[in-house]
């Protein structure tokens, strides 16, 4: 006898769901900004303080009243606990409707850190726990940074704070009206230098379109917005990339060493 249609249903969705699928997706992301079905925030009255965003290619219509939100509330934060506040408030990112089931995802790590690192964005794990790199690519991260001297040296974080539904890059659009808040982050903590995992942090803090094996391994200089902040910046291949190819491991491995080195360095402050 054939099984009822719902009853195949019902058993393929217990299938994907054991195969972790928790999101249904099309080939390519949906931009909700750009289809029309995202409310812009109102801009604030008082000028913002910071320089606007670098262009945002393809950025789809106007997405610069969420900036200009998101820039009014960086640039109010005088900490990063009063930044994580301003975060969780904001309603300009579309991720916060559609990917986050539980929360936002700021930062961890030392507020003081020498160095940054900069995701792409959260995971399912990091949704849950509102940390960012805490599932198995973040376990390897760990692993990595205490091999090479930089356990509680570092400050992590992503370029957007919410979950992209199903674990997909986000947007350029997603990354532009996060992109004040994550500015912030690095004024705040004005580390020597960041290491940008994975393609897309890299491309989006480098406004580089090469992918990430042409990208990592190199130095590059991050600026912000308003060009008072210059720092060292390396590109590296993400964790995650890392659990799926581990032949690769050595290559971010190599990375790791080089940017260490440099660090550790003495430098003189300058001054
Ligand atoms: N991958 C990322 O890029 N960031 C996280 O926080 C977790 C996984």
């Amino acid at each position: 006898m054939n099984a009822h249609p719902s009853a195949v249903a019902e058993s393929l969705l217990a299938f994907w769901a054991e195969a972790g699928v928790d999101a249904m997706l099309l080939d390519a992301p949906i931009d909700r900004i750009e289809a029309g079905k995202f409310v812009q925030p109102k801009p604030p009255e008082k000028k913002p303080l910071i320089a606007a965003a670098r262009p945002v290619v393809n950025a789809g219509p106007d997405i610069s009243a969420s900036v200009a939100v998101a820039q009014a509330l960086a640039v109010a934060a005088q900490d990063l606990d009063q930044l994580k506040a301003a975060i969780a408030a904001f309603d300009g990112c579309p991720l916060k409707f559609e990917g986050a089931a539980h929360q936002a995802v700021f930062a961890r790590g030392a507020p003081d850190a020498p160095l940054l690192i900069i995701g792409e964005g959260p995971g399912a794990e990091e949704d849950q726990r509102g940390e960012p790199f805490v599932g198995r690519a973040g376990q390897l991260l760990d692993k990595m940074l205490a091999a090479a001297g930089l356990t509680g040296r570092v400050f992590i974080t992503n370029t957007v704070f919410w979950r992209p539904p199903g674990n997909r890059a986000p947007t350029v659009t997603e990354q532009a009206v996060c992109a004040p808040f994550l500015e912030r982050a690095i004024q705040l903590v004005n580390p020597r230098m960041l290491l940008l995992v994975g393609g897309p942090a890299a491309k989006s803090m480098l406004k580089k379109e090469e992918g990430i094996l042409a990208l990592r391994g190199r130095w590059f200089e991050w600026k912000s917005s308003d060009e008072a902040l210059e720092i060292p910046a390396m590109p590296t291949l993400h964790p995650a990339f890392l659990l799926r190819q581990p032949g690769a491991k050595k290559k971010a491995w190599s990375d790791l060493l080089t940017l260490t080195e440099r660090l550790d360095r003495p430098h003189r402050p300058e001054g």
